[in-house]
């Protein structure tokens, strides 16, 4: 089995993933490799193309649902964290009728009409954040800005409270930015422990103190019985604080570079606001703050075709490849605002599709143009460093500096 023909941490990848994903999709777009993670291998499968990636999201052959493949204690051993059980029960790992019942439990509360009942606090917050960005002249727009508006907004639905939020920062770092050394994994592990310890302590509040948010709905199921056993609970609760922050921080950061460096975008998105619907579609297809889905695995032996997938293979699909699939975009390299249609997967596709979209489409869609019109001067320094997180899955800024006024 040939290796991998690219390392995600390589600087390469890291600086233009676009480009290693056009060498793939055109020469070997079912990619045969050993996935790696410190001493553990699994025969492996990478999907650059848009149409393979869209009909494997929708097969029933592949699984987010490892049990189906290996024993819990196999797979721990494979990603190295210790408390594995505390995260890997959610609906993402599931496949129904377990993954519709997880779903269905926190489905009401991220519909679009029930996120637009939120536009207004969205709104709020940002606007705060502006005013408090406003008193100086430059600012590190991921932590100050891209940041805290959705940690805020998944905090105030889940009923967080606000003095706990900064340590999710850090948490979530050690879990998303992946790990290349044994001092790495040793964080990641401290960071996972810390942050079960504090949902534990949650948890316990809210079962003798229940309030109006989705924490207590949460454990209100649970007690019912039959609806939620503990470790999904747990689960998911960790399934929304990470997915509801750490992906959109990405489209807001990575967005507003995307725009700062394609000034005749940026100059007609000012000039005609309307159109932030269509651009938000076009940042998430050009910028893809996730670059590839939850890892999936072969049920059964199958054909893909001239391909074999054999039993426990792991799939990797990368959607930020297939959002750049010329078969499918018209010019795909090319940041257009206004492209119609843009059936991007940046998503995802199926049963685990995004069930966030709506809340992460209205966050993007105030915090860009809310900025843009508090800012209209703002600019960055076209010669800075652009660097990257280190994470697998996620494309996301380590930091980004604008001057705010000229
Ligand atoms: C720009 C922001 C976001 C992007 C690009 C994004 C992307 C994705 C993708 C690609 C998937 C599918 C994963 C897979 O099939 O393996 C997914 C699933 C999910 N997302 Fe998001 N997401 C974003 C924001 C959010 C937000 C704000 C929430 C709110 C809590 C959220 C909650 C979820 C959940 C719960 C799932 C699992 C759904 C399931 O398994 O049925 N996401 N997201």
């Amino acid at each position: 089995m040939p290796k991998l023909a690219f390392d995600f941490q390589s600087p390469e990848y890291q600086k233009n993933p676009y480009a290693v994903y056009e060498k793939l999709r055109t020469s070997d777009p079912v990619h045969a490799f050993t996935f790696e993670f410190f001493d553990q291998k699994a025969p492996a499968w990478l999907i650059t193309r848009y149409n393979d990636c869209l009909q494997l999201l929708k097969d029933a052959r592949l699984t987010t649902d490892y049990r189906q493949v290996m024993s819990e204690a196999e797979m721990k051993k494979f990603v190295q964290i210790d408390q594995f059980e505390s995260f890997s029960n959610s609906m993402l790992n599931h496949d129904p009728p377990d993954h519709t019942r997880l779903r269905l439990l926190v489905h009401q509360a991220f519909t679009p009409r029930m996120v637009e009942n939120l536009r207004f606090r969205i709104e709020e917050i940002t606007q705060n954040l502006l005013d408090r960005m406003a008193q100086q002249k430059t600012c590190e727009l991921i932590a100050d800005y891209a940041y805290l508006l959705p940690i805020t907004v998944i905090s105030e639905m889940l009923g967080i409270p606000e003095q706990d939020r900064s340590q999710f920062r850090s948490w979530s770092k050690a879990l998303i930015d992946t790990p290349s050394d044994p001092d790495g994994l040793q964080k990641m592990n401290a960071s996972i422990q810390a942050f079960t310890s504090y949902i534990d302590d949650l948890i316990a509040e809210r079962r003798s103190k229940p309030t109006h948010d989705l924490i207590s709905a949460l454990v209100q199921a649970e007690a019912e019985g039959e609806k939620l056993s503990e470790e999904e609970l747990y689960s998911t609760i960790f399934l929304l604080i990470i997915a509801g922050h750490e992906t959109t921080v990405n489209l807001i950061g990575n967005g507003i570079l995307a725009l700062l460096q394609h000034p005749e975008q940026l100059d007609r998105l000012k000039q005609h606001p309307e159109i932030i619907q269509s651009t938000i579609e076009e940042l998430l297809r050009y910028t893809n703050p996730v670059q590839v889905t939850e890892q999936r695995w072969v049920k059964e032996d199958m054909m893909w075709g001239e391909k074999q997938f054999k039993q426990g293979d792991l799939i990797v699909l990368a959607i930020a490849s297939a959002n750049y699939d010329p078969e499918i975009f018209y010019q795909p390299n090319r940041l257009d605002i206004t492209r119609t249609p843009n059936k991007h997967l940046a998503f995802g596709y199926g049963i685990h599709t995004c069930l966030g979209a709506p809340l992460a489409r209205l966050e993007g869609q105030i915090a860009i143009s809310a900025l843009l019109k508090r800012f209209p001067n703002l600019t960055f320094n076209q010669n800075a460093e652009i660097k990257w997180r280190p994470s697998m899955g996620l494309r996301g800024l380590v930091a980004l500096p604008v001057s705010l006024f000229d």
